[in-house]
């Protein structure tokens, strides 16, 4: 049985549809992160399934328990939903030590003193703030502060945890450790979370499965390998990884290959030359580590590319050459040649997207 299934769920907030339909299932023990643009929904599912925010149709069950069902009249308040949540802005209570912001709600479970203790103890030893029972949140670093609003959400063992943005007030360094431990200590305790986020690369450090929402939408949903390696769509190519962004057209086409032609280059690819004229031109999408990288293969693309500029990163340089009249990008080991080189791409990296026929274009990512 699924952990939280979600069917149909359509949500409008003033008069704006925001979920249009929304349909995906979580299992037993799964890390699921929704992924998406600012503005795409993540919050408003996240607080729908909470129950906090009022569907206009589908069916939410969590556990086996139906909690929301248009059809049905089913609207569980909130507090009967039994979810442990942390927000963006979670709040202490800054009056009550480190140890009773996180037994308070197992007091509200009506637990015995001595289960209270043995609970709290564990779960701040969990984030390693053991020591800090008997401090005020004033005396709490931001960070430790996040913690101990993780461990007030987690101590009672929600059958599932919602976090939104947990990790937003946190600074970059902090914020690589935090998904670190939140991953193990959610895999520890053996609870099911569904964490929300607009950056790819903790998406894919924390997640078991990732659903990416684009317009209220569900783009695609998988593991982060899955995401990574085979997007469904141009949204989800140009959402995850950095990337190279060619518009190309469709010169020539065989069996499961079609050769993508810029400027003076090509490049081949697979895939299948479509019915509609339309769809002839379109956008090759190549990730900026595929371009040059490692021994070349004999059926790799060759392009003649010259350099236009070279960043040092840190560890490695990313060049930036002007290839068939176009911007292309690539990480090398060593400072890249002034001049022309001869760059290869494999076949399997190049991903092409056809224009729609339809005068909508996917959107696109607001932040990366
Ligand atoms: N009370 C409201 N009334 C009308 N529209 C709203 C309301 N709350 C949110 N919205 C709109 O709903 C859309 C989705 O909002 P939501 O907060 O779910 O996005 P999000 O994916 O969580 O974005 P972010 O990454 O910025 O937090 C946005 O376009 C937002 O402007
Ligand atoms: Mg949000």
């Amino acid at each position: 049985m699924p952990k939280l299934e979600i069917e149909g769920l359509r949500v409008t907030l003033g008069k704006t549809p925001i979920l249009q339909g929304v349909s995906t299932s979580f299992e037993e023990g799964e890390i699921v992160v929704l992924l998406g643009p600012s503005g795409c929904g993540k919050t408003t599912l996240l607080r729908s399934i909470a129950g906090l925010e009022h569907p206009t149709s589908g069916r939410i069950v969590i556990d086996g328990v139906t909690v929301y069902d248009s059809p049905r009249g089913i609207d569980l308040p909130s507090e009967r939903r039994n979810l442990g949540l942390v927000f963006q802005s979670y709040a202490l209570w800054p009056h009550k030590t480190v140890f009773e912001n996180v037994a308070y709600a197992l007091r509200l479970r009506r637990m015995s003193e001595a289960q209270i203790r043995t609970g709290v103890d564990e779960v701040l030893a969990g984030i390693g703030l053991d020591g800090m029972a008997g401090r005020y949140p004033h005396q709490l670093s931001g960070g430790q502060q996040q913690r101990v609003a993780l461990a007030r959400s987690m101590a009672y063992s929600p059958p599932v945890l919602l976090l939104d943005e947990p990790l937003s007030n946190l600074d970059a360094k902090l914020r690589e450790d935090a998904r670190i431990w939140i991953r193990s200590l959610i895999k520890s305790r053996g609870l099911s979370a569904i964490f929300v986020t607009h950056d790819q690369v903790e998406a894919m450090a924390i997640a078991d499965r990732i659903v990416l929402m684009d317009a209220g939408q569900i783009a695609q949903s998988g593991s982060p390998e899955e995401l990574y390696g085979q997007p469904a769509s141009l949204f989800a190519a140009e959402f995850m990884g950095a990337n190279n962004h060619l518009r190309t057209i469709i010169a020539d086409s065989g069996l499961g290959e079609i050769v993508l032609a810029f400027g003076d280059q090509s490049l081949k690819a697979r895939g299948a030359r479509a019915e509609e004229p339309s769809a002839s031109t379109g956008v090759a999408v190549i990730r900026v580590e595929a371009v040059g990288s490692g021994p070349p293969a004999s059926d790799d693309n060759v392009v003649q590319a010259s350099l236009e500029t070279a960043v040092y990163l840190g560890g490695k340089w990313e060049a930036v050459y002007v290839c068939g009249g176009q911007r292309l990008r690539a990480f090398s080991a060593q400072r890249p040649q002034e001049g022309c080189h001869a760059l290869h791409i494999p076949r399997d990296a190049v991903w092409f997207f056809p224009d729609p026929s339809q005068p909508s274009q996917p959107s696109h990512p607001s932040t990366r």
